[in-house]
């Protein structure tokens, strides 16, 4: 059995509304309810819990209830971390049987992602106990230290950025789980990082993420999503994928969106 956990659970402090932003809309439908949409679409996945950010649990299930999303089985308050949001999901799906599921956990405000992507990661855990999904990094990433002074610049090649979402056997974020929260230093942004730390002998296989599979973080955010999502709907997109290849070929400057 394969279950998705939509983790939205946040506040959305960077983009700074009193609405999270998982219930903003883009094209017309709440972050939150495109997310929902593609587990429910997805072969791969059985069931979908949702971890709603606790002050908007009644919002969450409006949008299940008016969407007719099958897959969602329930609608929970989540926590006041990432971590202890993805806990108590863990918890409530305590009745599962460890060995025989498939957990997966996706970021809510994440409405881009393909079905090829989760796909690959439930494909991935027949091999392997632990996923995770990554793309290069265009961007060279540096070290700074507290006064903004550089203190490495790996090698970008190495790189990735990591998305969600990351799946796991039941049993091996549990018990990487358990022994963090028993670390008084624990401290962690994702679910990967708990595994690498406190399972250190399970390797965490990396999936192809996709550019378009981006996190609604900042403002300027919900232009671009709002932008690739009409590019993505509308009957005749502006530009195609050739179109690029073709007037890039030919040195013709594209100005995306523009006429
Ligand atoms: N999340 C969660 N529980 C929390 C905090 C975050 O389930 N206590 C979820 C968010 O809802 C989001 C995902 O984790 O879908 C990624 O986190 P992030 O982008 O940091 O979301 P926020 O915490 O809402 O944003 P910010 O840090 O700007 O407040």
């Amino acid at each position: 059995r394969t279950v998705a956990v939509v983790l939205a659970g946040g506040s959305g402090q960077r983009i700074g509304l009193a609405t999270p932003k998982q219930l903003l809309k883009i094209a017309g439908k709440s972050i939150l309810e495109h997310t929902l949409d593609i587990f429910e679409r997805s072969e791969a996945v059985d069931e979908v819990i949702v971890m709603m950010n606790p002050g908007f649990v009644t919002d969450a299930e409006t949008i299940v209830q008016k969407a007719g999303l099958s897959k969602v089985s329930r609608v929970l308050p989540g926590g006041t971390s990432r971590n202890a949001t993805t806990q108590l999901a863990l918890d409530a799906l305590a009745h599962y049987s460890s060995a025989n599921t498939n957990v997966l956990f996706h970021d809510a405000v994440r409405p881009m992602l393909s079905q090829r992507v989760i796909d690959d990661c439930v494909a991935a855990l027949e091999t392997y106990e632990a996923v995770d999904v990554a793309i290069p990094s265009s961007d060279t990433i540096i070290e700074v230290n507290d006064d903004d002074i550089i203190t490495d610049v790996p090698t970008r090649s190495r790189l990735r950025r990591g998305q969600t979402p990351q799946a796991f056997r039941m049993s091996t974020i549990r018990e990487a789980y358990a022994k963090a929260w028993n670390d008084p230093g624990f401290e962690a942004t994702d679910d990967c990082t708990v595994v690498l730390r406190y399972a250190p002998d399970v390797p965490i296989h990396v999936v192809a993420g996709e550019e378009q599979n981006m996190k609604v973080t900042q403002p300027v955010d919900i232009f671009i999503a709002d932008k690739l999502f009409q590019l993505a709907t509308s009957a005749t997109p502006r530009y195609s994928e050739q179109d690029y290849t073709r007037e890039l070929a030919g040195k013709t400057v594209v100005v995306f969106g523009g006429s």
